[in-house]
């Protein structure tokens, strides 16, 4: 990664930026301010100050000197220039009269002090406070950007496996509530659920090749069986065939159905209509099947219409895999009742069967995709397992909900509740 990306160098220039900031602003405030109350003070005390700053340098005796002086001796001085660059005063050479071979004795005023004055110094202390600001924010800035990269970083190389296909990919979750400690187990929740998704798409393509291999094996067995003239091509194998044949299309088309409710491109055509009206056109379709089977039907219609928003065709299907559901557990004698309720926002539609019931580890189970409670009982009777599952998915598109559950007496009862139609 390039140095400039690294969370860490952004925020300790960010930091740096802005503590130099702020000191030089302190500075130039400082200096402004200065220049203003001077400008405000009175004129003596100013010109006071500017030469109290103007002082000439002042000479200081040696006490030699002194004593020579005291004692009123005359003396001559030689001035010279200085050849010092740090202190250019003059020297002075001071000799005694009366005794013109001692050593003479040197005079120089000590170079003028350049003392700062309070401000500078007061500058310099900001300059120096504002570098160790500096300093100590880049400091913090490393420490706290660290903390704030790791997860970060952790998460990015996580999330870059799980795009290479490592679903199992997960991320030590930091402690505590922050941001970052929220954002990680945000991450491993949504890891497990792509992983979840993940092995039920596999589980789904498994269960649909094996779906599909079951009736075409059969129909390839046949048609073989008569292109070898094993068996006689005559209507009653032709009629086997074409049960094979729609026994493929019922599961395709209802792969079509599930797939587009989940890319939700499964559009109803919601419409008000009465719920006892379909119900009353689904039993009669179904009563040459329960005749044939010897199985009751006992239909319970209110007398007033049931006002609901529903796709017709759509719950159409939704009681009639109900129907079958139970039509098919139902020994020959048995007896399906099916029930149409309301309340005052709700409708409710029952199938209940006097068959053998749902078995308990399964109640939660049987709206799953390819769930069947008894394998080679619903594969003998071409069942694959999907005809709960639509019924769910076009009973929540109608914002609607369905429940199973077991009679005390026996026998399964399927009970799908509809928002009422209230518009009028
Ligand atoms: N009325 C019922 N009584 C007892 N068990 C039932 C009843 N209805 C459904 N089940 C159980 O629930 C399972 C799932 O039902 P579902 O309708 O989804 O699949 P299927 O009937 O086996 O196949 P498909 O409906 O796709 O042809 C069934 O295999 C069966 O075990
Ligand atoms: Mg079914």
């Amino acid at each position: 990664m390039h140095l400039f990306h690294r969370i860490e160098v952004r925020l300790s220039l960010l930091m740096a930026l802005v503590a130099i900031t702020t000191s030089l602003l302190t500075v130039a405030l400082n200096t402004f301010q200065r220049e203003r109350t001077f400008r405000e003070l009175p004129p003596e005390v100013r010109d006071f100050l500017r030469r109290n700053e103007e002082r000439p340098p002042s000479l200081s005796l040696t006490p030699e000197l002194r004593q020579m002086l005291a004692e009123g001796r005359a003396i001559r001085v030689q001035m010279r220039p200085s050849d010092n660059p740090d202190n250019p005063n003059p020297i002075f050479w001071i000799t005694a009269l009366d005794s013109p071979d001692a050593r003479p004795v040197r005079l120089q005023a000590p170079p003028r002090l350049r003392r700062p004055s309070l401000e500078a110094r007061l500058q310099q202390n900001l300059l120096i406070a504002g570098l160790a600001a500096t300093g100590l924010g880049v400091l913090l800035a490393l420490v706290f950007a660290r903390r704030i990269a790791r997860p970060i970083e952790a998460i990015s190389d996580a999330a870059s496996r799980l795009a290479q296909g490592d679903f199992a990919a997960r991320i030590v979750t930091p402690r505590g509530e922050d941001e970052a400690a929220r954002l990680a187990r945000n991450f491993n929740r949504m890891a497990e659920a792509l992983e979840q998704l993940e092995a039920e798409r596999r589980a789904m393509i498994a269960d649909i090749a094996h779906e599909l291999r079951t009736p075409l094996t059969v129909m390839q067995g046949r048609l073989e069986a008569i292109q070898d003239g094993v068996m006689p091509l005559e209507m009653g194998e032709i009629d086997r065939l074409h049960h094979q044949a729609a026994l493929l299309s019922r599961l395709v088309e209802d792969l079509r159905t599930l797939s587009l409710a989940d890319a939700g491109r499964l559009n109803l055509t919601l419409q008000p209509m009465n719920l006892v009206e379909l119900v009353g056109r689904m039993a009669a379709t179904f009563r040459a099947a329960l005749k044939a089977r010897q199985v009751e039907l006992e239909l319970k219609l209110p007398g007033r219409a049931i006002p609901i928003q529903a796709d017709p065709d759509r719950l159409a299907q939704v009681i009639g895999n109900l129907l079958s559901n139970a039509l098919e557990h139902t020994p020959a004698g048995g007896k399906i009742a099916l029930e149409v309720t309301s309340d005052t926002t709700q409708a409710y539609l029952r199938v209940q069967d006097s068959g053998p019931g749902i078995p308990a580890e399964a109640l939660n189970k049987v709206f799953d995709r390819f769930y069947r409670a008894e394998a080679s009982r619903s594969r003998a009777t071409g069942g694959s397992g999907l005809g709960l599952s639509i019924v769910k998915t076009l009973v929540e598109l109608h914002r609607g909900t369905v429940g199973a559950h077991n009679r005390p007496e026996g026998g399964a009862v399927f009970e799908v509740k509809f928002p009422l139609d209230q518009a009028d």
